[in-house]
């Protein structure tokens, strides 16, 4: 069964061919990151007029790539929620249009849920239940997972996303955007107990994040009480202390309360999916995590940690096997 993914919640334009859930016959990504960046982050008007722009020569090369022409494609998936409701309404209109003009049935697809579908596509006898993190730049959340379509939410965070504060961090000491990447790397070369930094607690609610109080905490450490004072006068390895001193903390928080999340569910796995998943030091930290807690560990490749239309095409398929074909009045929504 051949889905075909459609994928513009954020600042990618992406669309994929994928075949029965894991074979992938063809994927493209438009990043908007160097549009984006001098302002430090996404613009949402800009964001929408280019997906405008970018989604239909991106779907006619996909379709040329994956050697398809319409009439083999079984079904239409599209992330319809959550993201910037401007570029989600490009992506759902795309949708409706082509599911229209070629008689193909259309399956709504909820982003986060791809996210957390990334990281087991492809794998064989997922023991499920799973308690799955799904952490990247507009989520942080836990979810019991208990098929590839049936994910219950768990604990989100009560403001700034992780990925977020690896971007507003990186923003603090200059490294440009997006902030992940640029952390990721300095941290390399810093000691992860330089600097001591506040876990993500939130009162009463033991799996809750909340990363706005690190990223405060970082911008005092950095500046002092002058909060003109440029980061820029830190040397490289100050630098490189911080950088590590706030990913090891994040890094902590996010396991931690996974593993807790797993314990209280009764999982059998951990999964991770989403864009901060690339980060080398969550990778190597959620492996020994799921050895020493006997849990099976399911990441996300690395490239598909970060925005795509193959997980999206991947959990379509699954969607579409259960019968949840979407109206043509679907609705595009921000939450
Ligand atoms: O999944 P994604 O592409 O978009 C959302 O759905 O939000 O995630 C993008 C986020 C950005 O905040 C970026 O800084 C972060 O993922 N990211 C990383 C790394 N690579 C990307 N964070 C930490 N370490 C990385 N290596
Ligand atoms: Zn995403």
């Amino acid at each position: 069964m051949i889905i075909l993914g459609i994928e513009t919640s954020c600042d990618e334009t992406a669309v994929a061919v994928v075949e029965d859930g894991v074979t992938e016959h063809a994927s493209l990504i438009a990043s908007q990151v160097a549009l984006h960046a001098p302002f430090g982050g996404v613009v949402p008007e800009l964001a929408s007029r280019h997906h405008l722009e970018n989604l239909l020569p991106l779907l006619a090369q996909c379709l040329r790539n994956a050697r398809l022409v319409p009439r083999a494609i079984d079904a239409i998936a599209v992330t319809h929620k959550p993201g910037l409701i401007g570029s989600l309404l490009v992506g759902v209109s795309a949708a409706k249009a082509l599911a229209l003009a070629w008689h193909k049935p259309m399956v709504a697809v909820d982003h986060v849920h791809a996210h957390a579908y990334s990281a087991v596509m492809g794998r064989d006898d997922v023991p499920y239940p799973l308690a799955t993190l799904v952490v990247s730049g507009g989520h942080t959340s836990i979810y019991a997972m208990r098929s590839a379509i049936e994910l219950e939410l768990v604990a989100e965070t009560v403001d700034d996303a992780a990925g977020e504060a690896f971007d507003k961090v990186a923003a603090i000491l200059g490294l440009g955007y997006p902030g992940g990447p640029a952390i990721d790397q300095r941290a390399a070369a810093g000691n992860p107990l330089a600097v001591k930094l506040p876990r993500s607690e939130v009162k009463g609610e033991p799996l809750a994040f909340s990363f706005s109080g690190i990223k405060t905490a970082v911008l005092y450490h950095c500046c002092g009480m002058d909060l003109a004072r440029a980061a820029s006068t830190l040397t490289e390895a100050q630098v490189a202390d911080v950088c590590a001193s706030f990913q090891h903390t994040v890094v902590e928080v996010l396991l931690d309360k996974l593993l807790a999340a797993a314990h209280a569910h009764g999982a059998r796995g951990i999964a991770l999916g989403g864009g901060v998943v690339a980060n080398s030091r969550l990778r190597a930290r959620a492996a020994e995590a799921a050895r020493s807690h006997q849990l099976a560990l399911y990441l996300a490749e690395r490239r598909l940690t970060t925005d795509n239309a193959v997980m999206v095409a991947g959990l379509g398929y699954h969607l579409f096997r259960a019968g949840r074909i979407a109206a043509l009045d679907l609705d595009a929504t921000a939450h």
